[in-house]
C-alpha cells in the first residue's frame, strides 16, 4: 500500500513523509501516487487479459483531468495505455494535450454542443456515444456538412437501478441519460442509413460507485439481446462499450469484485465478435490520491467536539454532496495516552454542509496533519474557490520523488480575469 506508518517520519505516501510535503508545499494539498496509478491500470488490464479479453480502456477524464495523471494513464501499466472518455471540449483538449490520440477517445454526454461535435469530428474522434435521436440527427447534419463520417455508438438506457447514491445513478428510465431500450433498435436501423454516420454499436453506463456485478449483468444482457436481434436482421455491429462505475471502498472496506465482473462479461459475450470498451474513472484514480490537510483549531461545544481543518467543501465536495465518508487518518505521532474519541471533522467554509463526518480519532491538536483518503477521483476536479479559497496545490510522487504538478493558486489569481467596468 502507498500509505505506511513510519516510526520516525509518521505517515508516508510512497515512502515520502507527508509532513515533509506539508512543510515544503503547505496545506491543503492533493497528493497522488504514480505507482498506485500504474499498478491499478496494470491490474485492470491483466484481470481481463488472463481470461482472454482485451477491452479498450477509456479513462473517464471527469474523475481526474490533470495532464500528468492523463499522461501516466496514456503511457500505461504494461505498455498499452488508456485512452479517454471525454464529455466536453475542455476534457477533449486536456486529453489531447496529454498526448492521447483522438482515435483513442470516446465522446460521452447528453449535451454535446455543435462546435464540440464539429471539433471532435475534425480531429478524428474514435467514437461518439450518442444519447438521443435528436443528437443523432445533429451529428449527421454536422458530419455531412463537413464531409466526414462520424463513428457512432448508441448509448442505451437499460432501465436498471444501480449506483452508490441517487445522485450518481444514470441507468434508470427516469434519468436523463441514454436512449430508452425499446427505442434503441429502431434508432440503430435509422442510424445505419443516415448520411455522415457510421453506426458501429452500443454503449451503456448505469451509474457510479457500484459494487455488485449483478446490475451490470442485467444491463448487458438486455443490450446483447438487442445486438443479437439486430444482427439477425443483418445489421453491422462491432462495438460494445460497457461503461464505467466500478466502486472503491471508502471507509466501509467493500471492494469491487473485478475478477467476477470480468468473468461475467466473458460469459455473457461468449463467442460474439465485439470490440469491447470500458470507461472506468473512480476505480483507477481514487485510491491513488489523498488530500493532506492541517488542523486549524479544535472546538468543544456541549453538542460535540469539532476538529476544524484548513481543507473544506470547496476542496472536496463529496461528503457535502453525496454523504461520502472518506477515511481520515492522522499523519503525525499520536498520543498513546489519548484514546480515540468521536470528533466532528469539519472545514472552514461558512456552511453546515462543510463537514467531512464523525470520526473516532485520538486528540488532534492545532497544527496536526491529517490525510483524507481515496481523494484521487472527483476530488480536485470538483473543487471550487467558494469563500474565495484558492485552489489547493497538487503533488505527484513518482519513483520516490514528489513533484509539484500544480502550484497553489496565488490569492491575486482569484480575480485576475475579472473586469471592473469603467475602472
Ligand atoms: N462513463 C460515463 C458516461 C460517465 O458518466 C461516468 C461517470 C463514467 C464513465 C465513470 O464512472 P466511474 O467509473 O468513475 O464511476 N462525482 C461523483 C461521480 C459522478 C460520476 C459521473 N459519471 C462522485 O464523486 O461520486
Amino acid at each position: 500500500p502507498a500509505l505506511r506508518w513510519h516510526a520516525q517520519d509518521g505517515l508516508t505516501f510512497d515512502d515520502v513523509p507527508l509532513a515533509a510535503i506539508a512543510a515544503e508545499h503547505g496545506t491543503p494539498s492533493w497528493i497522488y501516487s504514480a505507482a498506485t496509478l500504474r499498478n491499478r491500470l496494470t491490474l485492470l488490464q491483466t484481470t481481463f487479459a488472463t481470461i482472454g479479453l482485451t477491452p479498450a480502456i477509456r479513462f473517464a477524464v471527469k474523475a481526474n483531468d490533470h495532464l500528468a495523471i492523463l499522461n501516466l494513464l496514456r503511457q500505461g501499466g504494461n505498455g498499452v495505455g488508456a485512452g479517454a472518455d471525454v464529455t466536453s471540449a475542455g476534457e477533449f483538449a486536456r486529453a489531447a494535450a496529454a498526448g492521447i490520440a483522438p482515435a483513442a477517445m470516446v465522446y460521452s454526454g447528453v449535451g454535446k454542443r455543435e462546435d464540440e461535435i464539429a471539433a471532435a469530428l475534425a480531429a478524428g474522434i474514435g467514437q461518439f456515444n450518442v444519447e438521443s435521436a435528436e443528437e443523432l440527427a445533429m451529428i449527421s447534419a454536422i458530419a455531412t456538412a463537413a464531409n466526414r463520417i462520424a463513428p457512432v455508438a448508441l448509448r442505451v438506457n437499460p432501465d436498471i437501478a444501480a449506483g452508490g447514491h441517487d445522485k450518481i445513478s444514470t441507468g434508470r428510465a427516469t434519468d436523463k441519460f441514454g436512449i430508452p431500450l425499446h427505442q434503441a433498435a429502431a434508432l440503430y436501423r435509422h442510424a445505419a442509413r443516415l448520411p455522415g454516420i457510421r453506426a458501429i454499436g452500443f454503449s451503456t453506463h448505469i451509474g457510479s460507485q457500484i459494487f455488485s456485478p449483478t446490475p451490470f449483468e442485467a444491463a448487458y444482457h438486455r443490450i446483447l439481446d438487442l445486438i443479437d436481434s439486430l444482427m439477425a436482421e443483418g445489421a453491422t455491429i462491432t462495438a460494445f462499450d460497457l461503461g464505467g462505475g466500478f466502486g472503491i471502498p471508502y471507509d466501509d472496506g467493500i471492494a469491487f469484485p473485478l475478477g467476477a465482473y470480468a468473468a461475467m462479461v466473458k460469459r455473457l459475450i461468449g463467442d460474439r465478435a465485439l470490440d469491447l470498451t470500458i470507461e472506468p474513472g473512480r476505480w483507477l484514480v481514487a485510491p491513488a490520491g489523498i488530500l493532506l490537510a492541517r488542523v486549524t483549531l479544535t472546538k468543544a461545544t456541549e453538542a460535540a467536539d469539532f476538529t476544524i481543518l484548513d481543507a473544506g467543501m470547496n476542496d472536496l465536495i463529496r461528503p457535502a454532496l453525496y454523504d461520502a465518508n472518506h477515511g481520515i487518518v492522522p499523519v503525525g505521532a499520536i498520543d498513546a495516552a489519548s484514546p480515540p474519541r468521536p470528533t466532528e471533522i469539519v472545514g472552514p467554509v461558512c456552511e453546515s454542509s462543510d463537514r467531512f463526518g464523525r470520526y473516532d480519532l485520538p486528540a488532534l491538536k492545532p497544527g496536526a496533519l491529517v490525510a483524507i483518503l481515496d481523494a484521487g477521483a472527483y476530488g480536485a476536479v470538483m473543487s471550487s474557490t467558494y469563500n474565495a479559497r484558492p485552489r489547493a496545490a497538487q503533488i505527484l510522487i513518482d519513483r520516490g520523488q514528489p513533484h509539484l504538478i500544480r502550484m497553489r493558486q496565488p490569492i491575486d489569481q482569484l480575480w485576475h480575469d475579472e473586469i471592473i467596468p469603467h475602472a
